[in-house]
């Protein structure tokens, strides 16, 4: 596994890292031994970034990684997220000193690897008190560094400034590209690293999925495929899941021999040195395994990224619903 040096945290980390909203819940039925093993896998095959949030599960998520991680040696870098407890606020300096100290409480730590803002209202962000007290946690030493995990690139331009900030987390993917070209060179000048979420469309680009496919009740494939409950760009990248099926078609035709569509989508991400780490989610070890051996796939061709962008200005933007 090839790490990347994670900005301003003096830590590498690795390129694949791992979600971990499945080990939550909002996926259908994930057992706590099936998220102990997807835990083991990543670890045993380089993974050294998980990304996970308070909200997850109420707690689940958080709490079944410091069982896991409890008396190990490696040196994982957690990222967790909140924001989303008391959304849409108020966010005042006590409501998230509360909500840290759950999560050092959770994940059995003194000070958070890094906390991030977990898609909270533009206008609250746009008002920065909220960057005030993340520095103030900083200072106190109860986090070791910030972000934000956003909607929209807007929102990502609006923060990128903020002093002290460490990471955007953002959406992108083959049919979210506009990061390429309004996001990336700023992040970079900046020094801000960009944490990838959804790099597979929540399944949708590993090309498994048709129109007619059905999920579990308490799938969030299910339940906000149309933005029900939660940004519609969180599911399926903010298609419609039978568009998404028709495009995720087209794009099977460049995938070279070698490799599965799930293990294309992710090297394409990793050929834009912007990228900190890759968040995938995984609700079975196997393909963890499958996602980690990414970081050692050849980059694609200039032609492949040509091609892809071309198809993403013809056929797929239009479709996006939600903040983009
Ligand atoms: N607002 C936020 O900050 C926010 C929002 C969303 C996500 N996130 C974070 O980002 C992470 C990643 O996003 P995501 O999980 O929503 O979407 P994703 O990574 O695009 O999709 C994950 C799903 O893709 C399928 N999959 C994964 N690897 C596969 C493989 N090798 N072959 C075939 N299918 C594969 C699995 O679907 P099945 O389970 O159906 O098999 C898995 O549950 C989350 O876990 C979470 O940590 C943050």
């Amino acid at each position: 596994m090839k790490t990347r040096n994670f900005v301003n945290t003096g830590r590498a980390v690795s390129e694949i890292g791992l979600g971990c909203w499945q080990l939550g819940a909002d996926w259908g039925h994930v057992s706590d031994n099936e998220a102990l093993s997807i835990l083991e896998t990543a670890v045993d095959h380089g993974v050294t970034f998980f990304d996970t949030a308070d909200v997850y599960g109420a707690g689940r998520s958080e709490t079944l990684i410091a069982k896991f991680l409890r008396g190990r040696q490696e040196d994982v870098f957690v990222a967790t997220k909140i924001g989303r407890q008391n959304y849409p606020g108020p966010y005042t300096t006590d409501t998230m000193r509360q909500h840290i100290h759950d999560c050092r409480r959770r994940l059995g730590v003194d000070a958070l690897d890094l906390v991030q803002l977990h898609c909270i209202p533009k206008g609250v962000m746009a008002s920065g008190e909220v960057f005030d007290y993340l520095r103030t946690f900083k200072q106190e030493g109860l986090i070791k560094n910030f972000g934000a995990s956003v909607e929209s690139i807007d929102e990502a331009l609006m923060i990128l400034e903020q002093p002290g900030l460490t990471s955007l987390q953002i959406i992108f993917n083959i049919f979210r590209q506009k990061p390429i070209h309004s996001l990336f060179d700023k992040a970079m000048a900046q020094n801000v690293g960009i944490i990838v979420r959804l790099p597979l469309a929540s399944g949708l680009l590993a090309g498994k999925f048709t129109r007619e496919t059905k999920f579990a009740k308490d799938d969030h494939r299910n339940y906000n495929a149309d933005g029900n409950a939660f940004n519609v760009g969180e599911t399926f990248a903010g298609l419609p899941l039978a568009k998404g099926a028709e495009l995720a078609e087209l794009i099977k035709a460049f995938v070279p021999e070698g490799m599965t569509m799930a293990q294309f989508s992710q090297r394409w991400i990793l050929d834009h040195d912007a990228v900190s780490t890759v968040i995938t989610g995984a609700s079975q070890p196997s393909q963890v395994l499958a996602n980690t051996a990414v970081s050692e796939l050849p980059r694609l061709s200039k032609e492949t990224h040509r091609q892809l962008a071309a198809i993403y200005e013809s056929s797929i933007q239009e479709h996006i619903r939600g903040l983009v």
